[in-house]
């Protein structure tokens, strides 16, 4: 299957920032073990603090792969059009978090993207990416 991965705005400082909140590991590191993990998927990982790039990719990929899965980071929090993106596209998309936001302050409580997704995976660590991936592969 050809399974995108966007993370967006702070999360290329994983392993730097927060680390009590996000852990020490840097997000290509733990990539490529997914690649390793899985060799027979297509697996492909952009990242992007700027909200219409992540648009942009939602666009580009939101036809032809089987699945997205998406950190929008803040931005689930505010972006009415990456909930607009979400909704133009045919590709399903599931909204991670490596955090378990209900659990942090309230403004993460609410997410403008997970009515148009698939479903929501929060508070796992980066597992919560691989728990999104074992979902579109066991369709
Ligand atoms: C996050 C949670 C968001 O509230 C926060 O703004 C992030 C990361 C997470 O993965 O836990 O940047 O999406």
């Amino acid at each position: 299957m050809k399974i995108q991965i966007i993370n967006g705005p702070n999360l290329n400082l994983l392993g730097i920032r927060e680390k009590s909140i996000y852990g020490d590991a840097d997000f290509n590191s733990y990539f490529n073990s997914l690649i390793q993990r899985y060799p027979d998927q297509q697996l492909t990982y952009f990242q992007s603090n700027n909200e219409g790039e992540i648009i942009d990719t939602l666009h580009e990929v939101g036809f032809l792969y089987d699945g997205i899965i998406l950190n929008a980071g803040a931005y689930t929090h505010t972006s009415i059009a990456i909930a607009d993106a979400i909704a133009g596209i045919t590709t399903p998309v599931i909204e991670v978090h490596i955090s378990n936001v209900y659990r942090r302050e309230s403004f993460r409580h609410k997410s403008m993207l997970a009515a148009n997704c698939k479903g929501v995976i929060a508070g796992f660590g980066l597992d919560s990416y691989r728990l999104a991936l074992e979902n579109f592969i066991s369709k």
